[in-house]
C-alpha cells in the first residue's frame, strides 16, 4: 500500500496490524513523535490523519492507504503554533509538546478563535506531567491572534 507522510508519497508492504506509531518511529527515523502509554491515554503519540488529530498508537497501518499523515516534522518549525509556543516558553521536559503542538494545530484548523472551553475540550487528551497547561493554553491563544 502507499500513504503519504509529511507530503511524500511513501510504501508500506508489512503488517496491516502495526501501530502507524512504530512505522513512523521505527521505519521513518520520525522521533518527534513521542511514545508514551502504548494505550491511547496519554497523547503523547498524536499526529494528524487527513487533518485530523489522531493518536498514532492506536492507528492501524491497514487503515491508511491512500492516506495523508503529518508529522511534527511536517510542520516545519515556523508554523505559528510552534512559533507561540516557543514564545511563551511553553515546555518544560518536552516529551508531552510534539504531541501538544499537533493537538492545537488541528484545534486551530478547526475553530481558528476557540474559547477557553473550545481549549480544555480538545486538549484534555494529552498529558503533561511537567503541568505545563496553563501555558499551552496561552500559546493556543497567541497562536489564534497571530493567525486572525
Ligand atoms: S502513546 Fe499513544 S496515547 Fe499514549
Ligand atoms: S513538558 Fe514534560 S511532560 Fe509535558
Amino acid at each position: 500500500m502507499q500513504l503519504k507522510v509529511n507530503g511524500a508519497v511513501r510504501s508500506f508492504n508489512g503488517d496491516p496490524e502495526m501501530p502507524l506509531l512504530w512505522y513512523l518511529r521505527d521505519m521513518l527515523e520520525l522521533t518527534g513523535t513521542k511514545y508514551g502509554c502504548g494505550m491511547g491515554l496519554c497523547g503523547s503519540c498524536t499526529v494528524h490523519v487527513e487533518g485530523k488529530a489522531v493518536r498514532s498508537c492506536q492507528t492501524k497501518m491497514g487503515t491508511l492507504a491512500g492516506k495523508s499523515v503529518v508529522t511534527i516534522e511536517g510542520l516545519g518549525g515556523g508554523h505559528a503554533v510552534q512559533q507561540a509556543w516557543m514564545k511563551e516558553n511553553v515546555p518544560q521536559c518536552g516529551y508531552c509538546q510534539s504531541g501538544q503542538i499537533m493537538q492545537a494545530v488541528a484545534l486551530l484548523k478547526e475553530k481558528p478563535k476557540p474559547t477557553d472551553q473550545d481549549i480544555d475540550s480538545a486538549m484534555q487528551g494529552i498529558i503533561c506531567r511537567c503541568g505545563t497547561y496553563q501555558r499551552i493554553r496561552t500559546a493556543i491563544k497567541t497562536a489564534a491572534a497571530v493567525k486572525a
